[in-house]
């Protein structure tokens, strides 16, 4: 049977930073950012706009009443949770009207844990071929004004559909995974940003890739030239290209320069969004399929990396027709509406925060949103 990801789709909240405006504020070449890191633009988020409401952004303009019926797990991955107990996956199944009978749970492992929760995902419909599961990477990438991983945030989430015959990517089982205990970057209890050893976390990013792909290749006997394209989790969007090159490189496949064209093809939108950490490699998916040319029958290798470390690395299969279930017009409409903010304005909102304990109304226009704080809680617009 073929499991794997039926629908796709990202959102992001309505207004960004120019990365040559934050370079220039920040007294940095905007090349830096622009060709050294690769960034254009970087999502920002008001307070009334968190993870919950991303994946719910996400997630509604997917479901039809039938997903809603059949959808018996909803999976949230993410690093910027709201809550140290109550998990996010269960105000996003309220808030999309799922079925009550349904399994609601928050997965952490930094920008990996979607992953996990997409192989659980195809687990379960494994088993249970009638039923969907709602997988949601949704996060807010922050590491503080003035800091060396400020060019690199951003916030966003990515909502996917599993199911068994699925209509865009069929996923092959394949998953190699790699578990490393490093602290290249952590976030202990109560610290609003995380501690991050910039270098460390991309010599260590690399190398996952390459003890992987060895791995994978031993297993599988498939090599690079197996594949049409790859996507890589992007934290910045040089990151993937700095694990990619080398292993070309080593490798010398003969299809290396059409696998750079499709990288390129896979992080036009992490781009102009930033960094998305679990929704991350899903963007450069998505990213990929909606510019990139691809045909029914390629062969798609996903790598994904959270820090600490997990890293994973497993491949799909494109479905006759997946273009039609794309939302390309949706998702480049949505980046290119979204407002420039200018620099004291980002300042002034990167360090605004919610205060449960005040009680307070808000009146943000997204569809899915904050709509107040009652009692120590966050309530959210329908
Ligand atoms: N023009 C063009 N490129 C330039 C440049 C200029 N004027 N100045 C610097 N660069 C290039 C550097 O050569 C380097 O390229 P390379 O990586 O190919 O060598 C790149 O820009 C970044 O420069 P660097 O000095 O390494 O930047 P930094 O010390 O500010 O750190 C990060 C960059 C990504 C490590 C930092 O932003 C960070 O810590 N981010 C958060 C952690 C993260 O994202 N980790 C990734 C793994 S999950």
């Amino acid at each position: 049977m073929n499991v794997g990801i039926d629908k796709l789709a990202f959102f992001v909240p309505n207004t960004f930073v120019d990365m040559t405006d934050l370079a220039l504020a920040r007294d940095v070449d905007p090349a830096k950012f622009h060709i050294g890191i690769g960034q254009d633009e970087m999502a920002v988020n008001p307070t009334t706009q968190d993870i919950i409401t991303f994946a719910t952004n996400a997630a509604a303009p997917l479901l039809s009443e039938e997903d809603k019926k059949a959808i018996d797990m909803v999976i949230v991955g993410t690093e910027s949770s709201v809550d140290e107990s109550k998990a996010s996956a269960v105000v996003v199944h309220d808030l999309l009207g799922i079925q009550p009978f349904a399994r609601s749970i928050e997965m952490k492992e930094a920008c990996y844990s979607a992953t996990a929760g997409l192989a659980l995902a195809c687990d379960h419909v494994r088993l249970n071929p009638d039923v969907k599961v709602l997988v949601i990477a949704s996060d807010i990438a922050k590491y503080g004004l003035n800091t060396g991983g400020e060019p690199t945030q951003g916030a966003g989430s990515v909502a996917m559909v599993v199911s068994a015959n699925p209509r865009i990517l069929k996923l092959n089982n394949d998953n190699v995974a790699l578990t490393q205990d490093i602290y290249d970057f952590w976030r202990p209890f109560g610290q609003a940003y995380p501690s991050v050893d910039g270098q460390f976390s991309n010599a260590t990013y690399i190398n996952a890739f390459a003890q992987i792909w060895e791995e994978y290749e031993r297993r599988t006997s498939l090599s690079f030239e197996d594949f049409a394209a790859l996507a890589f989790h992007t934290p910045y969007t040089k990151m993937g290209k700095k694990a990619l090159m080398p292993m070309l490189e080593k490798k010398k496949p003969q299809n290396a320069d059409e696998l750079m064209v499709q990288f390129e093809n896979g992080i036009v939108y992490n781009r102009r969004v930033g960094n998305l950490y679990t929704g991350s490699l899903y963007l450069s998916l998505i990213s990929l399929l909606e510019n990139g040319e691809l045909a029914a029958g390629n062969r798609i290798g996903l790598f994904s990396y959270g820090s600490g470390t997990v890293a994973e690395f497993f491949s799909g299969e494109l479905v006759e027709g997946y273009e039609q279930q794309l939302r390309k017009v949706e998702h480049q409409s949505m980046l290119d509406a979204r407002k420039r903010l200018n620099i004291a304005e980002y300042e002034v909102m990167f360090e605004e925060k919610l205060d449960l304990n005040h009680n307070k109304t808000f009146d943000d226009p997204t569809p899915y949103s904050v709509s107040e704080i009652l009692d120590n809680h966050r309530l959210y617009k329908k």
